[in-house]
């Protein structure tokens, strides 16, 4: 049984106001999943009304919503949703959830979160009275995907707290991917603890890896850096090391999507080079992920599933072809950085050592 619950407070209506950007939302009548959609961005900011399941599954296996925390808001926020047009016989929306949670649940594999908010989900379900009826259901799963929004928030703002002192006055603070607001409900991870240290005044600078193929740093971070006034540079993936050897980096820090019993860390393709790097110039590599993102069931990385995506990433840019017809692709999304090269986890609870995160469960 995944861990169900997070130790973040409950999230006040003044803290919820100051959160800003909130990607994920299910509308005020519950009967829609609302998605600013990340394939978009940043030309175009639209917004994306999705009432059916195979819709959200789409827009998770597609990317318009990305984003380990993020992906699990969706999936709960859009079965919430989508339940409105289940059928009226208790038994029968029964098996429509379940269906849906299947369904769901076979949209990308790496991030845990996905698969804990689907549990709370069910167990929602599984927690109605003998007879409940469908509107009651329907009632519980509402309110269990909206806590469970709220909580990746409250857990956001407490890992901004815990994780700014960390960052290094007048620093240059490196990134990879996009964990900002977008990857999550709301303020985001490591995005987060960046926009907090600069919010508390601290003279930071963020170099964005661009974050090959998808481009979700130099898309998705660098929009929200710019949004937020943050002073930033994008750099191509494979520069990161040059600039550590002339002493341009002082901390590096990035989110997870999945993070084993021993401290082992999956995040998107690249966080591995990121973290030898660090570990030979000597740069701490920090980790920000909130307790749903820590799978006690697997005792190392190499349990953790990592997506393969399409060859077309690799292949096309934009609307053109980069690589000879003929020639083959890899594509995993992900990768696992070991637990020796992470010099600190960063979660809601406080700043742990990898190797202690089962001790804490
Ligand atoms: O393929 P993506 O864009 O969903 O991958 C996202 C990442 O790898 C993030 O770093 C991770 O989910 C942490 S987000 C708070």
């Amino acid at each position: 049984m995944r861990a169900m619950s997070t130790s973040a407070p409950e999230l006040s209506p003044e803290a919820l106001a100051h959160v800003g950007l909130r990607p994920v939302l299910l509308s005020d009548d519950g009967r829609a999943l609302r998605l600013l959609d990340q394939r978009e961005l940043p030309a175009r900011e639209t917004w994306l009304t999705l009432t059916a399941v195979e819709e959200v599954a789409e827009a998770i296996e597609r990317m318009a919503v990305r984003g380990a925390p993020a992906i699990g808001c969706a999936a709960a926020m859009g079965l919430a949703a989508a339940a409105h047009g289940f059928p009226e016989d208790p038994d029968a929306f029964r098996r429509a959830c379940l269906a849906a949670i299947d369904r769901l649940a076979h949209t990308r594999p790496t991030a845990v979160n996905l698969f804990v908010a689907l549990e709370q989900m069910r167990q929602a379900l599984d927690g109605l009275a003998p007879g409940a009826d469908v509107a009651t259901a329907r009632a519980a799963l509402e309110s269990t995907a909206r806590r469970h929004a709220r909580a990746d928030i409250a857990a956001c703002l407490a890992m901004g707290e815990h994780g700014a002192p960390l960052l290094p006055e007048g620093g240059t603070i490196l990134t990879h991917c996009n964990t900002g607001a977008l990857a999550t409900a709301g303020w985001g991870t490591a995005l987060g603890v960046i926009r907090r240290a600069h919010a508390m005044g601290r003279r930071i600078r963020v170099l964005v890896d661009e974050t090959r193929p998808v481009l979700q740093g130099a898309r998705l971070t660098a929009w929200e850096l710019v949004h937020d006034g943050i002073p930033a540079e994008v750099i191509a993936d494979n520069m990161a090391g040059a600039l550590m050897a002339r002493g341009l980096v002082q901390a590096a820090i990035v989110g997870a999507d999945r993070i084993a019993r021993n401290g082992d860390v999956a995040n998107k393709i690249g966080t591995y080079t990121v973290a030898v790097l660090c570990r030979h110039h000597g740069v701490p590599f920090y980790v920000a992920a909130p307790w749903t993102t820590i799978d006690l069931e697997l005792g190392s990385g190499a349990e953790i599933p990592i997506e393969e995506r399409d060859e077309s990433e690799i292949h096309v840019h934009g609307d053109r072809r980069m690589t000879p017809i003929g020639v083959g692709a890899r594509n995993p999304a992900f990768d696992v950085t070991p637990a020796a090269l992470i010099t600190k986890i960063i979660t809601e609870r406080g700043v742990h050592e990898p190797s202690a995160l089962a001790e804490l469960a």
